[in-house]
C-alpha cells in the first residue's frame, strides 16, 4: 500500500522524537520514499545523522543553510502526505495560530498535501484548555489528528499524552491516505474464524480455525476501498483498521442471523468461517457431571449460511465460498460451488504443506462457474488475500 508513496516527516522537540527513528525505518521497509525535516529543538532529542541515513535523504532543519535556501514550498508539493510526529505543544500552538519562525512551520503553512499530526506531551499539558482549543483549530483547518495514547509519560506520571506507536502511525497513514478505489462504494461482508456450539455452561464443540485468512481478506477488501463488515467467531485475531466494522458472534446460529441481515446490503460476501455443521440438540443448564460408561450427545445440523445466501443472492451480488478438504479436493470443491450457488469456491487443502488452520501461509485454488480454475501459489495469508481480492475485483468489474 505504501510502496512508492512520498511521505514527509516533520519532527519537533519532544522526548517522543526517539520513536520517529523506528517510524522512518518502518516506512522505508514498506517501500515508501521518506524525507525528514526537523525544528531546531528536535535536534536536542534525536540525531539528524541517524534520520538522514535511515531515510536516505538529507535532513533539513533551517530555512537557510550556508548560501542555500531550502525550498519549503516544493517539499509540501513533493509529499503525498506531511506527517508531523511527534508534534510538541509549542509547534501545535504555532500551527494553530499561523506562526512561521522555522522551516517546519513554513512547510506546514505552504503544504498543498494532506497533513497529519501525532501529538506527544505530558497529560496536564494535553488536557490544558489552550492545547485542546489548538487541536480543535487544527482539525478545523482539515488536519488529521492521530490520537494520543495512555501510558507511562516522560515525566514518570501515567496518563494520556503519549505519542501513538510507530506501527499504529503507519496503519493510520495507510487507512486514511492510501486506500485504493477499486471497490469504493461497494459493501463487503466477510465471515471468519470458528463457531463454538455450547454443550453446557463450560464446554463447547469447536474447531481449529484461527480466523487469520478471514481477517486478512477483510483488511484487503477494506484497503481496496470497500466498506467492510467482518462477522467473526471466537479468535485471537485483531483488526488493525478502525474503519472495519467487526461483529463478534459465538455460535453458528448467531453467525447465521447476523449474516442474513448483513447480506441484504452487501455487494460482496466472502465466507471463510469454519462454521460448525452440527450443534447439540440441547444445551445443559448445569455442567454435565462425569459418570461411568459413555456419554451420548445428540447433535442436529446447523443452517448452511453460504448455501442460504447463495440461494437468496440477487443480480449484482458476488458470493465467494471456501471449501476445506482433506481428500478428493477438486471434486468436493466443484460440488460445493454448485450446491451452494456460489460465484466461486476457494479450495483449501489440508494436505498442502504450509496451508490450512493456524498457519501464516496458505495455498489455494479458485474455481468459478465458467469452469475456470485459478491457482494461488504458497504465500503469506495477506498475500493470498491480496490475490483473492484482485480476482474478485476483476470478476465484479467484468460483470
Ligand atoms: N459454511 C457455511 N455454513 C455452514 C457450513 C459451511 O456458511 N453451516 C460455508 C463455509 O464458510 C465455507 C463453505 O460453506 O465457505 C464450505 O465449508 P466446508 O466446511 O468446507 O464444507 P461444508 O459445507 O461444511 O461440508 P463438509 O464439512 O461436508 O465438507
Amino acid at each position: 500500500m505504501l510502496a512508492g508513496k512520498k511521505i514527509l516527516i516533520g519532527i519537533t522537540g519532544s522526548i517522543a522524537a526517539y520513536k520517529s527513528i523506528l517510524l522512518v525505518r518502518l516506512l522505508i521497509k514498506s517501500g515508501a520514499e521518506v524525507k525528514v525535516i526537523m525544528t531546531p529543538a528536535a535536534k536536542e532529542f534525536v540525531s539528524p545523522l541517524v534520520l538522514s541515513t535511515l531515510s536516505k535523504n538529507n535532513v533539513i532543519i533551517d530555512l537557510v543553510e550556508g548560501n542555500e535556501w531550502a525550498n519549503h514550498v516544493m517539499l509540501g508539493r513533493w509529499a503525498d502526505v506531511f506527517l508531523i510526529a511527534p508534534l510538541s505543544c509549542n509547534t501545535l500552538a504555532k500551527m494553530a495560530h499561523g506562526l512561521c519562525d522555522n522551516l517546519l512551520l513554513a512547510v506546514y503553512l505552504s503544504a498543498t498535501c494532506p497533513v497529519a499530526v501525532a501529538p506527544a506531551m505530558d497529560e496536564d499539558m494535553w488536557h490544558h484548555v489552550a492545547t485542546q482549543k489548538n487541536i480543535s483549530l487544527l482539525k478545523e483547518y482539515g488536519n488529521k489528528i492521530i490520537s494520543v495514547e495512555k501510558g507511562e509519560l516522560a515525566s514518570g506520571l501515567f496518563g494520556e499524552g503519549r505519542m501513538a506507536e510507530p506501527e499504529d502511525i503507519v496503519t493510520y497513514l495507510t487507512e486514511h491516505f492510501f486506500r485504493t478505489h477499486e471497490l469504493t462504494g461497494k459493501k463487503a461482508m466477510v465471515t471468519a474464524g470458528p463457531t463454538y456450539e455450547a454443550i453446557d455452561p463450560v464446554r463447547f464443540i469447536g474447531n481449529h480455525s484461527s480466523g487469520k485468512m478471514g481477517f486478512a481478506l477483510a483488511e484487503e477488501l477494506y484497503l481496496q476501498g470497500a466498506d467492510v463488515v467482518l462477522i467473526t467467531g471466537p479468535t485471537h485475531q485483531q483488526i488493525v483498521y478502525k474503519g472495519i466494522q467487526v461483529i463478534k458472534v459465538v455460535s453458528a446460529a448467531e453467525m447465521f442471523t447476523t449474516c442474513d441481515v448483513a447480506f441484504d446490503t452487501s455487494d460482496i460476501a466472502v465466507m471463510s468461517a469454519a462454521v460448525a455443521d452440527y450443534t447439540p440438540v440441547e444445551v445443559a443448564d448445569e455442567k454435565i457431571k462425569k459418570k461411568s460408561g459413555t456419554l451420548d450427545l445428540l447433535l442436529t445440523k446447523t443452517k448452511d449460511i453460504l448455501q442460504y445466501i447463495g440461494q437468496k443472492k440477487k443480480k449484482g451480488q458476488f458470493v465467494a465460498g471456501f471449501a476445506l478438504e482433506t481428500n478428493n479436493e477438486e471434486e468436493n470443491a466443484l460440488a460445493k460451488l454448485q450446491s451452494k450457488n456460489a460465484d466461486c469456491i476457494i479450495l483449501n487443502s489440508l494436505r498442502t504443506k504450509g496451508a490450512g488452520f493456524g498457519a501464516d501461509t496458505n495455498k489455494v485454488t479458485i474455481f468459478d462457474r465458467s469452469g475456470k480454475s485459478t491457482e494461488i501459489a504458497l504465500k503469506s495469508k495477506q498475500g493470498v488475500a491480496k490475490d483473492i481480492v484482485s480476482y474478485i475485483v476483476q470478476q465484479i468489474h467484468a460483470e
